[in-house]
């Protein structure tokens, strides 16, 4: 039995469906609010609860043999990026889970002091890896899944906001991709208690992804393309009424200001582990947008 957190986001979902079509006995940890009715329907056992109760994730540990971790924050990372997996760490060791996958971030080792989901996903990585638990530990670079709202809507208007600096580059995973990594990682013995980074097959500028949208639709794109400095203007202003969101902003100040791309020699590595070749963004998104 495989217990998934986030289990309804982006790439938890993504986790379970790959699962399911294993028929593999998947327990999906999600929240009474959240749309999780696909995952009942695909056969995967629904647990209720919520990742701020170590309650609940005690009972979501019971007869589970290996944890994905792949919750995210909103905008409280001390609680859920640090403490929801510091727990979720100690209850699988105690129901004596055989593997823990936890999905941590590019750079999560560069020590950025203004970026609390960074510092909480090196924090869990180190606890992680003195648990005395088998682990691997993956480090994606930004989903492909994120792109494709912004994709319709610049189907819709042409338009495409980019945040700083355009020649800043990225390796976009495929989120299909990163969902085959974290359930292959249990069972590949050369994946076992390893940090891999892993990003898409290629090292794609920001300023790319708008290129790649107007050959996609056949449209020129109209760039909006302000300065990180904007991001600080607002943050200050939101940080009045806001102080937990002002410091979440932290981390998508980094993510914006900063670098987050995977070497070949990292890529080769994930490709080699895995056995499969990455999927590129324009691939990704021919097929999602059945272009
Ligand atoms: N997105 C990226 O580009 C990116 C890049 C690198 C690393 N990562 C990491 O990859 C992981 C997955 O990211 P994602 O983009 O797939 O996440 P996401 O789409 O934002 O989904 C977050 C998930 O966490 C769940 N969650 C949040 N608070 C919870 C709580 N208190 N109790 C139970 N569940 C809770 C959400 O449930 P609800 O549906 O109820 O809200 C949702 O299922 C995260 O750890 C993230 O840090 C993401």
């Amino acid at each position: 039995m495989f217990l998934v957190t986030g289990a309804t986001g982006g790439l938890g979902r993504r986790i379970v469906r790959r699962l399911r079509e294993q028929a593999t006995p998947v327990r999906a940890f999600v929240r009474l609010a959240a749309a999780y009715q696909e995952l009942e329907d695909r056969g995967a056992e629904i647990f209720i609860g919520n990742l701020q109760c170590d309650r609940d994730i005690r009972k979501a540990c019971q007869g589970v043999q290996y944890v994905i971790s792949a919750h995210g924050s909103g905008d409280n990372a001390e609680a859920l990026d640090y403490r929801a997996n510091i727990d979720l760490i100690d209850c699988a060791k105690a129901a004596n889970v055989q593997h823990f996958v936890f999905i941590s971030v590019l750079g999560a080792e560069r020590h950025y002091e203004d970026a609390p989901t960074f510092k909480a996903k090196r924090a869990v990585e180190r606890y992680l890896q003195q648990s005395g638990l088998a682990y691997t530990i993956l480090r994606p670079s930004g989903f492909a899944s994120n792109l494709l709202p912004i994709a319709e809507q610049f189907r819709r208007t042409g338009i495409y906001l980019l945040i700083g600096d355009p020649e800043s580059r990225s390796s976009i995973i495929s989120t299909d991709d990163l969902a085959k990594i974290a359930v292959d990682s249990v069972s590949i013995a050369d994946a076992h208690n390893q940090i891999l980074p892993v990003g898409g097959p290629e090292i794609l500028k920001r300023g790319d992804i708008p290129k790649i949208f107007g050959h996609l639709f056949n449209r020129e794109p109209f760039l909006i393309n302000p300065p990180v400095l904007a991001l600080d203007g607002l943050r200050t202003v939101l940080g009045l009424v806001n102080p937990h969101l002002q410091a979440s902003l932290g981390t998508l100040r980094t993510l914006l200001a900063d670098e987050f791309y995977c070497t070949p020699e990292e890529i080769q590595r994930v490709e080699a582990i895995y056995q499969f070749r990455l999927e590129t963004l324009e691939h990704f998104l021919r097929r999602y947008l059945a272009i």
